[in-house]
């Protein structure tokens, strides 16, 4: 498994491991800063691989955060490795997530920020955003990088396929695309729900007027990230809508 890694802002790497099993891509993203963030750990089988591609950006035992958007495998599954490979590293997640699952969970004790608190790197700064049950998940958060405009946007603007590693395209038809065949499939269904909060959320994003999505999955889109954001709101109501009715 051999990382391929693009730099999609100054100093903002995208880490994409594909898996044609799954046919996905899983990107994580290392910001390099006076103190490095590591965003989405990556699962614990994946992590030689991840840590031999941040080896070729900074000294992997550099790494000062680390953090993601839920609790989930690809999320934050290999958090214990990272941890005993950086011993200067901290996760760093929504307050909820680590009351509920990092204090347990991790090998040390997590960072929970408040709504809005932001995280310094140096050159960086990180507003974090908590977006329960958007994509799925109470602990569910976003990163909002504020200099260059990135939102890391976890499995929101999910797409299938080895795609390129940034575009301008079509990301909400893409998005449409992979949510229909997961919504078809007997376990992968119900990726994503829909309810009262979700488009008010979507627009809490969109406020940001991000210029980069920076997706777990699939390629980051790069363009008017306010309207794809709410647009993909439409998605997820017309696709779990859908289902709902075939029930
Ligand atoms: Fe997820
Ligand atoms: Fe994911």
């Amino acid at each position: 498994m051999t990382a391929r890694i693009d730099e999609i802002a100054p100093d903002l790497y995208r880490i994409s491991l594909y898996v044609p099993a799954f046919d996905l891509q899983f990107n994580h993203f290392l910001v390099r800063d006076d103190e490095p963030l590591l965003f989405h750990t990556g699962m614990r089988g994946m992590f030689p691989a991840m840590r031999e591609a941040v080896a070729t950006l900074i000294d992997p035992a550099s790494l000062r955060w680390i953090s993601w958007s839920h609790f989930e495998v690809d999320e934050c599954g290999a958090l214990n490795e990272w941890l005993a490979a950086a011993p200067n590293a901290t996760p760093v997640c929504g307050q909820v997530g680590a009351m509920i699952n990092i204090a347990d969970f991790s090998n040390r004790p997590p960072r929970g920020l408040k709504p809005d608190e932001i995280l310094e790197t140096g050159r960086h700064r990180f507003r974090f955003v908590p977006t329960p049950h958007l994509p799925h998940g109470w602990d569910a958060g976003v990163l909002f990088e504020e200099t260059e405009r990135v939102l890391l946007c976890s499995d929101l603007m999910h797409q299938l396929g080895d795609v390129e590693p940034v575009t301008t395209g079509d990301v909400v038809g893409r998005y449409r695309q992979a949510f229909e065949i997961y919504q078809q499939s007997p376990v992968l269904m119900d990726y994503m729900p829909y309810t009262e909060n979700t488009k008010r959320q979507l627009a809490s994003l969109a406020a940001l007027q991000p210029r980069l999505l920076a997706a777990m999955h699939g390629s980051t889109f790069a363009g008017d990230g306010a309207a794809a954001l709410v647009a993909s709101g439409e998605v997820i109501r017309q696709v779990t809508s859908v289902s709902a009715a075939a029930v």
